[in-house]
């Protein structure tokens, strides 16, 4: 179908929707100069191997390597900006009764455009915790501008001196239940849902637009690939154009 059709579309069910979640991927950072995953040039797991970085295998085989890299992706998301697709989706949650972000990013732009609520499927860069005891880190966390980001010793647990972790969501790891909960929950219960910058490759997370397209909500992907189905919807461009096109379309 028709990006122009899909649009007209998609305005018409906003307006009528009672619940609409928005579910976004990497892509809606990558206009915020933050790399997506798997972009073929320049996706983080096209660059390093996520079995060296991203498991809790490799953090126990090399700990200062693992915090040192994600210490250098801290430092990368500080100097980002959110995009204007950030807040569009901000003026969505606004202007329509009831909307639920999810993310699956670590970063945080959706906050720091002005989300007072989003889901972290996947956790976030700006928290830590004991890879041991699991408890929160409350200390400062370190930047790293070495590129690539240097080895760096991770601090220590303040109550069982275990080393402190990023607190995102590793390879071989469960999400947050409570988190995965509410996103289930939220797709099943909505008539809209927006599905933006994302591969939908990894799993669970993906499972949340297929299962409310499933319930028979209208599902939308924003991409600047046509992915999927033939059947699939999709609005073709950056999430930053067409994001400010539905809230002008809306006004
Ligand atoms: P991917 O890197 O798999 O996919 C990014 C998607 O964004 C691709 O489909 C791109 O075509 C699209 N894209 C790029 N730029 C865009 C733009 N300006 N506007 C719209 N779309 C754009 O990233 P995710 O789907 O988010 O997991 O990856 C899912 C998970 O895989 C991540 O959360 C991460 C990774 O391993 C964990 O960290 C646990």
């Amino acid at each position: 179908m028709d990006s122009e059709v899909i649009f007209a579309d998609t305005v018409e069910r906003l307006r009528a929707a009672r619940h609409v979640v928005i579910f976004t991927g990497a892509g809606i950072s990558a206009e915020s100069g933050i790399a997506t995953f798997r972009d073929h040039l320049t996706g983080l797991w096209s660059q390093y191997d996520p079995q060296r970085l991203a498991t809790p295998a490799a953090f126990i085989r090399d700990p200062r390597l693992v915090w040192g890299w994600y210490s250098w992706r801290r430092t990368l998301v500080g100097k980002a900006q959110p995009n204007d697709a950030h807040l569009a989706v901000v003026t969505l949650t606004q202007c329509l009764p009831h909307v639920t972000v999810i993310t699956q990013n670590v970063d945080d732009l959706h906050e720091r455009a002005g989300c007072n609520e989003v889901i972290h499927l996947h956790g976030n860069l700006a928290r830590a915790r004991c890879f041991e005891c699991n408890r929160p880190y409350l200390g400062v966390l370190p930047v790293s501008a070495e590129p690539d980001g240097a080895p760096q010793d991770p601090p220590r647990c303040n109550h069982c001196d275990g080393r402190i972790r990023p607190d995102v969501v590793w390879f071989d790891e469960a999400l947050p239940e409570e988190d995965v909960m509410l996103a289930f929950r939220a797709a099943c219960d909505c008539d809209v849902l927006l599905s933006i910058g994302t591969s939908g490759s990894v799993y669970p997370a993906a499972h949340i637009p297929e299962l409310a397209s499933e319930q028979g909500a209208w599902l939308v992907h924003i991409n600047i690939e046509s992915t999927g189905a033939s059947s699939d919807k999709t609005l073709v461009g950056p999430a930053s154009l067409w994001l400010p096109k539905l809230v002008e379309a809306l006004a």
